[in-house]
């Protein structure tokens, strides 16, 4: 078994190595080359086709009205974005990005959809929108930045939504891992530092100290991924 193990390890290492997800980066945020060209059929062929029921699953509960704007920080392809489309009809979404190979497919599935807007702009850094959106969305991406920079990317969502607007944020859940299975462990110790750090963070003490309370909290994989919607207090 120990040798399975082992054997299993040492292969995710090279696959994830081959796919541009290097064992002990610091950081897997910044998403290139052929995983980034191929990211969506990616996710669906490594998770069997769970991810898309599971993406769709989350979008259903953000509870999107047919008028909201909503600010989607780190867009990826957009993919998450069109799901979103469907609950609008005068709304719109504006999604965040700065990788090259995902702002192309981004604007491919945007180009007939004009309220699909994509803008080209750094998360952590200094964003110009104040007050103006109903609901701020960032998925499997908080997690791959330095606490300083999360921190600035969470100050932004609150400056960004209006007052009764909603913050939904897709990520791990916090975890210890002591207790975990050897495959939990596997997972943890072939993600990035940063995602280790994530999961060991006091998130509630963290959101009410930027203004956020939790409202409501889903769990997914055996509570390792959760979905958050944080209201402005
Ligand atoms: C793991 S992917 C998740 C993409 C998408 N949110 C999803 O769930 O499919 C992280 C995304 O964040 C983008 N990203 C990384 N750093 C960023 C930054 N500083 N500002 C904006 N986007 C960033 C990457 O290019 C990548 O598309």
């Amino acid at each position: 078994m120990v040798t399975l193990h082992f054997h299993a390890r040492k292969f995710l290492k090279r696959a994830l190595k081959k796919a541009g997800l290097p064992y002990g980066a610091e950081s897997h945020v910044e998403v290139k080359g052929f995983l980034a060209k191929h990211y969506d059929i990616l996710l669906d062929l490594v998770t069997v086709g769970v991810y898309k029921k599971f993406i769709k699953d989350v979008i259903s509960k953000m509870g999107i009205q047919p008028n909201d704007r909503i600010l989607d920080m780190g867009a990826g392809t957009g993919r998450n974005d069109l799901l979103m489309l469907g609950y609008l009809v005068e709304g719109e979404v504006i999604g965040l990005e700065i990788g090259e190979e995902m702002k192309k497919q981004f604007r491919e599935k945007s180009y007939h959809h004009g309220n699909l807007k994509l803008r080209d702009l750094r998360i952590e850094n200094k964003l110009p929108f104040q007050d103006e959106f109903d609901k701020a969305f960032i998925s499997f991406t908080l997690h791959g930045f330095k606490q300083k920079d999360r921190i600035k990317i969470i100050d932004n969502a609150n400056k960004a939504l209006k007052k009764e607007g909603k913050f939904f944020i897709l990520d791990y859940n916090e975890i210890g891992l002591s207790k975990k299975s050897f495959y939990v462990k596997v997972l943890f110790d072939l993600e990035c530092n940063l995602a280790r750090d994530y999961i060991k963070r006091n998130w509630r003490k963290i959101w009410k100290e930027h203004g956020f309370s939790v409202k409501n909290e889903h769990l997914y994989f055996m509570k390792l991924v959760r979905l958050l919607e944080l209201e402005i207090y």
